[in-house]
């Protein structure tokens, strides 16, 4: 993998090449991902006869049916994710709130309301979706700084099960809105515990002079507000301190300096009734190994077990990095003097994962050829969008064998790839296809151009 130890290249840490040498070759031409073995790592995805499937269905096949660019999603493993998180904790109360900002798509939302998860949201729009879907409010935390009197309203005449508080701000706000409707709001105090996640500066959480959370050291003081705020109701403490954690000794750092919180309040006679862990559980792109869902319960389970609270966890990303693909086409190989360009029909408005935090996904072929195992034979490529910025990319020196009009799969793109798009350069955005078993469905319908304008005006105010 790459040689650079720069922050920005932090966010898939890919630090375990060593572990599995038969995913990538490092050469000094570029990255060689071996498309079988990265896929034995991912569920869903298999190739049969050198075609890729995802579940019993070939991407190429889906490739003809929606076109490209084009996410899709594994719904069965979707579930399967969230059910590990389910057995894993099962010793102990608790509640999986998917955190909806990774994918929001209705029919997501609505695989993971069935299997019985509840949600984290993070505005008054996810949690439209949430209900939109089939969601109950009862099972839905709200996270975020910023909640206005209107969301903290919605939220409330929703009935959703707890608020987690930001700032002392928001708090007196909460408090405010809950008075004018006569009802008690349920909260909890996001604590900012001051560990290093370890992962990449933009999606750390938990450091101090990150904006997130109340700082642990003022926390008692403002559980202490709290309790003569008249229409709050303190039902638990709450931390997420980053995204793509690898390792499970920071979730350890910052559950002790809750644990150390909770025996404090309860001194002070604020007894709480559950503590949420956040999100945060790192996924395999392409060759990092971070711990695994039963491994990640084994570490925390003695520690929450004795704390006897109901534990909430909020996971975003492991819950559907790996249960999708962006699929997309060459449209041009373009070899030049330094540099080989294969421009495809997605771009970073599409996926901006590698443009905005230089991560590393794989690039593997919908269709193998004899020559994709040989290395010797394949150039380098830079697989790149339309777009006009040179930030505009989403691999960089890969090793492949390409050719005009070749299929591609870009994986792990199920968390924060769909939800991220935009429509810079006015591209319309993809469609969204979910899959099971030999089942498939259009769950976002792709963009029109047309649409992209309807809602705008020409000045017409003083002709
Ligand atoms: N809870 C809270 C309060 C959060 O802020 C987040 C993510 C999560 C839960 C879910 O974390 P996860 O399990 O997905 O790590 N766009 C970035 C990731 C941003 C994460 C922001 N907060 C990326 O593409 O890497």
């Amino acid at each position: 993998m790459s040689n650079s130890t720069s922050p920005a290249d932090v966010t898939n840490t890919p630090t375990h090449a060593s572990n599995c040498p038969d995913v990538t070759v490092q050469t000094e031409q570029g990255l060689y991902i071996n498309p079988t073995a990265l896929t034995a790592h991912l569920p869903a995805l298999a190739y049969r006869n050198n075609t890729l499937y995802m579940e019993d269905i070939s991407i190429d096949e889906l490739a003809e049916r929606y076109a490209t660019p084009c996410y899709i999603y594994s719904k069965q493993a979707i579930v399967a994710v969230y059910q590990d998180y389910s057995d894993s904790f099962a010793a102990i109360e608790h509640q999986i709130c998917y955190a909806v900002k990774a994918n929001s798509n209705l029919a997501v939302l609505g695989v993971l309301a069935q299997a019985g998860a509840g949600f984290d949201i993070v505005s008054r729009g996810e949690l439209m979706r949430v209900l939109a879907a089939g969601g109950k409010a009862s099972k839905v935390v709200f996270s975020g700084v910023g909640k206005t009197a209107d969301d903290i309203e919605f939220a409330l005449n929703q009935g959703i099960s707890c608020f987690n508080v930001e700032s002392v701000n928001e708090l007196i706000l909460i408090n405010k809105v809950a008075q004018q409707l006569n009802k008690s709001a349920p909260i909890s105090l996001r604590v900012n515990p001051d560990v290093d996640a370890n992962t990449h500066p933009y999606i750390s959480t938990g450091l101090k002079d990150n904006k997130f959370g109340i700082a642990h050291d003022k926390a008692v003081a403002v559980y202490q507000q709290a309790t003569a705020m008249s229409h709050i109701d303190i039902i638990g403490i709450d931390c997420h301190i980053g995204s793509q954690l690898t390792e499970v000794a920071p979730f350890i750092a910052a559950l002790d300096k809750l644990i150390e919180l909770i025996q404090n309040l309860a001194d002070k006679g604020i007894q709480l009734k559950h503590i949420d862990l956040g999100g945060g559980l790192g996924v395999r792109y392409i060759d990092e190994a971070p711990i695994t869902i039963a491994e990640f319960a084994q570490a925390l389970l003695p520690k929450l077990t004795t704390l006897g609270l109901k534990v909430f966890f909020e996971p975003g990303r492991s819950m559907v990095a790996n249960a999708g693909i962006l699929l997309t086409r060459v449209d041009i190989l373009k070899p030049t003097e330094h540099k080989n360009f294969a421009i495809v029909d997605a771009a970073m408005n599409d996926l901006i994962r590698p443009a905005l935090y230089q991560a590393e996904m794989a690039v593997i072929p919908a269709v193998l050829s004899s020559v994709d195992a040989d290395i010797e034979a394949m150039q380098a490529w830079d697989i790149v969008g339309a777009i006009c910025e040179t930030g505009d990319f989403l691999a960089k020196d890969r090793l492949l064998n390409l050719a005009g009009n070749d299929l591609l799969a870009i994986t792990g793109a199920g968390a924060y790839g769909m939800v991220m798009s935009s429509n810079y350069n006015t591209r319309p955005r993809a469609a969204e296809v979910m899959v099971a078993g030999t089942q498939h469905q259009l769950i976002r319908k792709r963009e029109s151009i047309e649409e992209l304008y309807a809602s705008e005006a020409l000045w017409s105010a003083y002709q």
